[in-house]
């Protein structure tokens, strides 16, 4: 988890829980009495990660080169990215799964943070599986060649 620097709240761009999938499988509560932080800093935006430029966000040195992508390097590719943003509130946890998990295709881990997670915008996005690819090759297009 990345703890927030207070000084850099003003800043003009937003942040954002989208609720990434913890890769340990487990979640955060946001500190207490011994944080460096003051509560009343922190609490607005735990859990909230910077919303990251998309540009170049798939270029590679060659391009056989592995990309990760998300805060926690959760994502193995865009592909992956765009599904979890189409499905992260259709899919059930994997934890409440009874039979095999297989995270991205029936279910989505536990996040990192969950008590503030943007619903409003993302996760539950109805896009076909074609419309997922159009939107992987639109961001395809912002990356240099
Ligand atoms: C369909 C629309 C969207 C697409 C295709 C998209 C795409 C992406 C991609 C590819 C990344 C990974 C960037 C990287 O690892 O360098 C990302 C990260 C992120 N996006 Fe979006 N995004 C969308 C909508 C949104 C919305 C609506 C919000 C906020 C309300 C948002 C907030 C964020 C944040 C906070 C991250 C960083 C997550 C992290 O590092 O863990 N995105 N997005």
């Amino acid at each position: 988890m990345i703890r927030l620097n207070p000084g850099t709240f003003e800043s003009k761009r937003q942040r954002h829980v989208i609720f990434v999938p913890s890769p340990a499988g487990s979640n955060e509560s946001a500190p207490s009495a011994d944080a460096e932080i003051p509560a009343e800093v922190y609490e607005a935006v735990w859990g909230a990660v910077k919303v990251p430029t998309l540009r170049n966000v798939d270029k590679r040195p060659r391009p056989t080169f592995n990309k990760s992508f998300g805060h926690n390097g959760y994502f193995d590719s865009l592909e992956s990215v765009v599904h979890f943003y189409n499905t992260r509130d259709v899919l059930p946890y994997c934890a409440t799964l009874k039979g095999k998990a297989e995270p991205g295709k029936n279910c989505w881990p536990v996040p990192e943070v969950a008590d503030n997670v943007n619903t409003e915008e993302l996760g539950k996005l109805g896009l076909t599986a074609a419309e997922e690819a159009a939107v992987v090759a639109f961001i395809r297009t912002l990356s240099d060649q």
